[in-house]
């Protein structure tokens, strides 16, 4: 099977390189020519474990190629897939679709045989209708058919994710896109991973409606936390008492400071526009946007609190400023708002970050940056666990103990238990537990 992948984002790269590896000849198509001579270099724009093992085995087997020129693979290909950004639109929250319009018109015009169109960035229902028209107005002659197959992969897993998926969704009614689809996915087929083909228009939706239910099931768990924290109860048991019903499930419900990332901000958002546009209001959505932002400050006033309210002379020490660990990514990390209110408190800000550092010097400002936990730690009054990287998972509390200047943990992850950080002398605060 011959596919061309245009755009070497995270979706785009880990994709391409994954269908190489089945076996499939990929060439990955990016405008961006920097981008492009770095892959052919070996360097991957990205942080995300394995991934440049895998490019470097499937370039070697001669799989997998890059180029900055879609003409002529589309022209070869039997599968094109679009894995172009669709950032928020400045202004409104609307899914921003100009790269993927910009593409599909560019393809169409090369198109040659029968071809598959797949859109495979996270787009408003009815976008693969316009993804055709545009296509079908460029070529009219084109023999293609127009299909949507959501992906559903985590930063920091989507390896994983990729080659494990619990489910694969393609949305299309053409028989021979169905037919082109299963067979770029039989080796997970044979692996027994579901393939769920249904109508493009509800391929679309179902993206979205995951992202918003696993965004939802993580601001629910945060308001029980804040309650657990009133009443005297730990919201990790009760995450664990209400998981283990099947019909809840037990993923995605750690409290936290709230969700972030590019992507459960961005499609929230633009699913709620949606929602209006077609005037059928998704107001639970609308209410996890409105609380997961409040939270990001408040948990800037939860480690003020811990002084009494303000944090003037006092330097916060914080661990992790990605939104989640293993990757380098800052987009919409609940960090960036939780250091801007802390400041605010003010308070003076160090930092450390295994993998963020760099991305966070542009988001943040009057923040030192240091080379490690026990040197961010030193001298400070409060320690902040942002990220739950695993390197924070079993740090020397008695050395940490050391270095500070106050004895005081604030577990924004629960990464640790009370009476273990407690018992050596801090003061230990975390979300939804007593302390
Ligand atoms: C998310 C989805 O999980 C993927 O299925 C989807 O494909 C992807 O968006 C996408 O649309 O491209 P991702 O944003 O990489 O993946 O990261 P998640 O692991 O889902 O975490 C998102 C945020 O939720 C992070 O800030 C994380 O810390 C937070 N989170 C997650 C919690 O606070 N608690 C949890 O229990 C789980």
């Amino acid at each position: 099977m011959r596919i061309t992948m245009v755009g070497t984002g995270y979706v785009g790269l880990v994709s391409g390189a994954c269908f190489a590896d089945f076996g499939h000849q990929v060439i990955c198509v990016d405008k961006n020519a920097d981008k492009i001579a770095a892959l052919h270099r070996g360097e991957i724009p990205i942080f995300e474990p394995d991934l440049d093992r895998l490019v470097a085995t499937n370039v070697r087997a001669g799989r997998l190629t890059f180029s900055t020129e879609l003409a002529d693979p589309v022209s070869k290909s039997d599968a094109v897939f679009i894995a172009v950004g669709t950032p928020s639109r400045r202004g409104d929250g609307h899914a921003d679709l100009s790269y993927v319009y910009a593409a599909a018109r560019e393809i169409a015009a090369n198109l040659k045989d029968f071809t598959v169109v797949i859109t495979k960035s996270t787009v408003p229902v009815g976008t693969g209708d316009e993804v055709e028209r545009l296509i079908r107005e460029a070529n009219p002659a084109a023999d293609v058919a127009v299909a949507s197959n959501p992906e559903f992969l985590r930063e920091g897993a989507a390896i994983r994710d990729f080659k494990h998926p619990d489910r694969i969704v393609a949305g299309t009614d053409d028989e021979r896109a169905r037919k082109l689809i299963a067979e770029i996915y039989r080796p997970l087929y044979l692996n027994r991973a579901p393939v769920m083909f249904t109508g493009r228009r509800t391929a679309e939706l179902i993206k979205y409606a995951a992202n918003a239910f696993l965004a939802t099931k993580i601001t629910f768990i945060n308001e029980i936390a804040d309650l657990a924290e009133k009443v005297g109860a730990d919201v990790q048991e009760i995450a664990r008492g209400i998981g283990l019903d099947n019909r809840i499930g037990t993923k995605f419900l750690h409290a936290g400071p709230g969700f972030g990332g590019s992507c459960f901000p961005k499609d929230t958002r633009a699913l709620i526009k949606t929602a209006q546009d077609y005037e059928a209001p998704v107001r639970i959505v609308e209410a996890v946007i409105a609380v997961n932002e409040n939270r990001k400050r408040a948990m800037a006033r939860k480690v003020a609190a811990v002084f009494g309210g303000s944090l003037r002379g006092k330097t916060v020490a914080l661990l992790g400023l990605t939104f989640k660990p293993n990757t380098d990514d800052m987009r919409e990390s609940p960090s960036i708002p939780l250091v801007t209110a802390l400041q605010d408190l003010g308070a003076t800000i160090k930092a450390y970050d295994p993998e963020g550092m760099e991305q966070a010097r542009s988001e943040l400002s009057d923040v030192s940056y240091c080379d490690g936990p026990y040197e961010c730690a030193k001298d400070a009054d409060a320690l902040v666990i942002v990220t739950e990287w695993e390197q924070f998972r079993a740090l020397d509390l008695a050395r940490l103990k050391r270095e500070m200047a106050c004895p005081v943990i604030v577990d924004l992850r629960n990464i640790y238990r009370p009476d273990e950080v407690t018992g050596h002398g801090f003061q230990y605060e975390s979300v939804g537990r007593r302390s």
